[in-house]
């Protein structure tokens, strides 16, 4: 195990990840000692316009995967309409590799209530929810618990901190589908239906949840107001790139010797990354990883100097998406890892649309049949053709995502997959599995 140097150390910038290792983070009496609440004393002597503005001055954009411009998106929200405004926390968390929205919503649950209430604020809303993932069991008994606490001490309410506005926050968990992430299907899922995404326009910020006006933001977005609020948007500007203000928490996962949550700068590298995780495991050398998520194309290792915010992945050809780097070694087989995430993908299409209900079962079974050592040359193209047939044409991300080891996989590691074809690499699955295959 590699012990990291100080000047990569100090590429930690823990804000959002700041009171994770304090005793007893998760309770009121903890948070308020440690600046807790004092950004929503302030926010709430400000006009709401005025912490629009801050947040668009911050230069944030949403951890929820894509990276639109917060400020803006808070800004679409119209004003004197006479309706109802929603603000809904997108806490469903559920990209392969992701673990970023639980852990802080386990360990600084308030960080994210207070978030709310100064989002809710900013954007006229007086009702709130967050939607979490079903599973997520004991971070949602953390949440209930944090919301419970914060209406007991009056920043949730009625007349919060006497200040006149009234805030609502009610924490909804999910069945546990992935779909129910995208906001669209989020929404339909909290008013009661089954969760589909919506065809847009309209947007959200217009006709949202019950018609109505509303943000729908990811944790990660929403706890960072509370240290904008308290820093500036300048402090914020500070810390990451250009056009990708502000930290990021990256999470690590598989060949790497100490997995978990590194903050740091937008702009961290993935070799900065694993030095601060310890390097990778004894015995494994990077092969493939994915910069955001299995949604994301896959990278290899000599992109180990890509900055990662948004604009440098989208150079290096991927996404930054939810930060998940799940590290994969000399060890792990790239067309192995791509047939798993698409049985995910495929397990997870919600059927609304053709090219992912179809693509991805054809694609299941044409995987299948490769790693049984029954694939074709032809497979590969069939492939690259369902694929074209999926991104672009499906009705929402899901689809698109699902392509992306597909595609990416087959521009690095073309040769793996002749090795299975071409009968060097012993087959992985069982004829068993071709059963209904062809
Ligand atoms: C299939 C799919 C799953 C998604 N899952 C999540 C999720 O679990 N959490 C999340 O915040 N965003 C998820 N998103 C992105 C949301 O649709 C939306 O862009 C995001 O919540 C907006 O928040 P932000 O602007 O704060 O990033 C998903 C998108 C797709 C297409
Ligand atoms: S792309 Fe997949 S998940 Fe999205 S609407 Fe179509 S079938 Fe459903």
């Amino acid at each position: 195990m590699t012990t990291p140097r100080p000047e990569t150390l100090a590429k930690l910038t823990p804000v959002l990840t700041k009171r994770w290792l304090s005793p007893d983070a998760w309770r009121i009496d903890t948070y308020e000692q440690l600046d807790g609440y004092a950004a929503l004393r302030k926010a709430l002597k400000a006009h709401p316009d005025d912490l629009i503005q801050l947040i668009k001055d911050s230069g944030l954009r949403g951890r929820g995967g894509a990276g639109f411009p917060t400020g803006l998106k808070w800004g679409f929200i119209p004003q004197g309409d006479g309706k109802p405004h929603y603000l809904v926390v997108n806490a469903d968390e559920g990209e392969p590799g992701t673990c970023k929205d639980l852990p802080l919503m386990t360990h600084d649950p308030h960080a994210l209530v207070e978030g709310v209430i100064i989002a809710s604020y900013a954007i006229r809303a007086s009702r709130a929810y967050i939607y979490i993932r079903g599973e997520a069991v004991h971070a949602a008994r953390r949440l209930r618990n944090a919301v419970q606490e914060a209406y007991d001490k009056g920043y949730l309410g009625r007349n919060i901190l006497r200040s006149g506005y009234d805030l609502e926050l009610v924490v909804h968990s999910g069945a546990g589908a992935y779909i129910c992430g995208e906001e669209t299907a989020l929404l339909d899922s909290l008013e009661g239906f089954r969760g589909q995404p919506r065809l847009r326009p309209p947007f959200p910020a217009t006709h949202g949840l019950y018609a109505s006006p509303t943000v729908v933001n990811n944790v990660g977005t929403i706890a960072s107001v509370p240290p904008i609020v308290l820093g500036g948007a300048d402090w914020w500007k500070s810390m990451g790139t250009e056009k990708s203000s502000g930290p990021m928490i990256y999470s690590l996962s598989g060949r790497v010797a100490n997995p978990g949550q590194y903050e740091c700068s937008m702009g961290v590298t993935l070799r900065e990354l694993l030095e601060l995780a310890g390097g990778m495991q004894p015995g494994h050398n990077l092969r493939f990883w994915t910069p955001g998520g299995s949604s994301t194309p896959l990278l290899a290792a000599e992109h180990l100097d890509v900055p990662l915010d948004f604009e440098g992945v989208a150079a290096a050809g991927s996404i930054l998406g939810t930060t998940a780097t799940q590290i994969f070694s000399d060890q792990d087989c790239p067309v192995y890892a791509t047939y798993r995430w698409l049985e995910f993908y495929h397990h997870e299409s919600c059927g609304k649309c053709t090219p992912c209900r179809e693509g991805n079962y054809w694609m299941v079974r044409v995987y299948r049949r490769i790693l049984a050592g029954q694939g074709t040359h032809e497979d590969l193209d069939t492939l690259l053709d369902t694929c074209d047939n999926i991104l672009g044409r499906s009705f929402c991300g899901l689809g698109d995502g699902a392509t992306s080891s597909v595609t990416s996989s087959l521009k690095y590691f073309k040769q793996d997959y002749l090795d299975y074809i071409e009968g060097r690499t012993a087959p992985k699955l069982s004829e068993k599995t071709l059963v209904g295959a062809h």
